[in-house]
């Protein structure tokens, strides 16, 4: 049975929408699910002392604790197979609860690291699910900008394997947002069956 890891990140708690998706997934797939909502439990702001813990010799409790949750965000990504994300779109980009947790899963010489013919990500043989809920509709268009962002850092850190699910025009009133939901879930159940 396969680990999958559950990260999602929207502030808006029962009624979000990529959490809904999420949870729809969730219910489709046998495997061994582990959840963390980052939108629910934010992570503390990756700051100066997160930056000194994780890139340098943590000098004091606070850079510990930071390079001690970075050592522990890793380690649950590398002990599953796939990535489920719930990403919204705020303001044109990622909820930034789900950039901090990001802020300290891209460690040099951990989960990439610069080789001669640029960076190389090390955490490999993953498959990644990325739900992208959007107010308007950005699929395919200069502004579809989180699958943008989430594909760049996922190959990052050497995460290819991506499926991109869309629940577009959201802020479009209910029936758009049961249209959304209803095409979502069909890529969803499509999915679920090859992960
Ligand atoms: C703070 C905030 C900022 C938003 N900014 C955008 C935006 O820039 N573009 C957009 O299309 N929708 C925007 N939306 C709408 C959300 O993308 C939409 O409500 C989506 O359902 C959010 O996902 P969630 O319901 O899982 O939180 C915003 C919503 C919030 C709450």
């Amino acid at each position: 049975m396969k680990n999958v890891l559950v990260i999602k990140s929207s502030i808006l708690a029962a009624n979000s929408q990529s959490n809904q998706l999420v949870d729809f997934f969730k219910s489709k797939i046998s495997a061994n699910i582990t959840e963390r909502d980052v939108g629910a439990n934010p992570l503390p702001y990756y700051d100066l002392n997160a930056a000194s813990g994780t890139r340098g010799e943590p000098q004091n409790d606070v850079q510990k604790q930071a390079l001690a949750l970075s050592n522990e965000l890793i380690a649950q990504v590398n002990a599953n197979d796939v990535l489920v994300f719930g990403v919204p779109m705020y303001n044109l980009g990622v909820p930034a609860q789900l950039k901090t947790y990001i802020d300290y899963l891209n460690r040099a010489g951990v989960t990439f690291r610069y080789t001669a013919n640029g960076p190389e990500g090390l955490i490999t043989g993953k498959k990644a699910v990325v739900i992208l809920t959007h107010g308007g509709i950005y699929k395919d268009g200069p502004a579809d900008l989180v699958k943008l962002y989430m594909q760049t850092v996922l190959n990052f850190i050497g995460i290819t394997d991506i499926e991109f699910v869309y629940a577009e025009g959201i802020g479009h009133g209910p029936e758009a947002i049961a249209k959304a939901q209803a095409a979502a879930k069909v890529e969803l159940e499509r999915i679920a069956k090859i992960i």
